[in-house]
């Protein structure tokens, strides 16, 4: 069942606009999204990729072209990384967020290895997906570029692995990038070539897709996520019977840290501070809040985060913006306490 509405997706030409998985496990301590439960979206339907017949091509401005199989992956020096991916399209407290232990290899050393040249500045990732129609070119690939900066920044990683487990095929069997505090659309799935260039990439999920547009037409791709928040416990429209309630959730700030995670249980009172585990970059921190409900009543809940940039997820959108990107006001759901 789709749980994001299409709409809040860009508008689309491609097929599987949806994502499907419910939200994190909630209430408990764990902090990891299960592969299950892990969002999922795609553009185009899952390929079915054989692991011997796949391979990955590293070519473009490089020294020493590389081809590597499968086999030469998993014999490569292993990375392990916990981080944390939202969809761009993701709205406030939706379910396109999810966090997970990946396996790889560095992309920074793949880069290294193959000699990428210092007069390079993107690197296009290419999937195996591909799809076609309306003002889509048929056999379209998915593909998105990173700068070359953020690619050997020790950040990115090629994942083979999701939760110990070999990449499932709708989170892109057999490998993927993960690029680390930014919007999923970068940590491209069912990667086949990485092409180390100068020049600007004009691939359509490049120029179409992802790209905040402001209230003049002027366009800005879109990186890092920003400040956002959620709660996994209570749920929307969920009834509380006890006088004391445990509110739950987590709080992410992209390549930054969150520094403050806030709660209101009514819009005319202050922002009150909850208590929040350390916070790293690029992974999301779990917060909670023990609750004295005051009366039995409606309430409607809502938590904001602040990062060490300084940044707090701000009450309205930008009213200028004319995209479906970076949604990140605060998470408002309402409860009714029959206390
Ligand atoms: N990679 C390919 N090849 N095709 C895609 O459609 N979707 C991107 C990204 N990588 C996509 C892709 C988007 S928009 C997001 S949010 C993430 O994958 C989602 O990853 P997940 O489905 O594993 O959660």
């Amino acid at each position: 069942m789709p749980i994001l509405q299409s709409a809040l997706l860009g508008s689309g030409h491609s097929q599987a606009l949806d994502f499907i998985g419910p939200f994190p496990a909630q209430g408990s301590s764990e902090l990891i999204t299960s592969n299950p439960d892990f969002f999922v979206r795609n553009h185009f339907h899952t390929p079915q990729i054989s692991s011997e017949a796949w391979s990955l091509n590293v070519n473009g401005l490089v020294g020493a072209p590389l081809k590597l199989s499968y086999s030469d992956l998993l014999l490569a020096p292993s990375v392990k990384r916990v981080l944390t991916m939202e969809c761009a399209g993701n709205v406030s407290g939706g379910a396109g967020v999810g966090n997970a232990e990946w396996s790889g290899i560095s992309l920074a050393e793949l880069l290294k290895q193959a000699g990428a040249s210092t007069k390079a500045n993107n690197v296009i990732l290419y999937g195996a997906d591909s799809g076609g129609g309306e003002d889509l070119p048929t056999d379209t690939h998915f593909a998105r570029a990173i700068s070359l900066e953020k690619a050997m920044d020790g950040t990115c990683l090629l994942a083979y692995e999701m939760n110990g487990a070999p990449l499932p095929a709708d989170h892109g069997f057999p490998l993927r990038a993960l690029v680390g505090g930014w919007y999923g659309m970068d940590s491209v799935k069912w990667l086949t070539r990485i092409e180390v260039t100068d020049q600007p990439f004009q691939g359509y999920f490049q120029q179409k897709y992802y790209v905040a547009i402001g209230a003049n037409g002027d366009r800005r791709p879109l990186t890092r996520m920003l400040v956002n928040s959620k709660f996994l416990r209570p749920s929307e429209g969920e009834e509380i019977r006890s006088k004391t309630y445990r509110i739950e959730g987590v709080a992410w700030a992209g390549e930054g840290k969150v520094t403050k995670v806030e709660l209101r249980t009514a819009a005319s009172e202050p922002w009150r501070p909850v208590t929040m585990t350390s916070s790293s970059s690029m992974i999301w921190t779990r917060w909670s809040y023990d609750w004295t409900v005051p009366r039995a009543d409606k309430y409607t809940l809502e938590v904001r985060a602040s990062d060490d940039g300084g940044h707090v997820q701000p009450d309205l959108r930008d009213p200028s913006r004319q995209d479906s990107y970076e949604f990140n006001t605060p998470h408002r759901i309402s409860v009714m306490a029959r206390v």
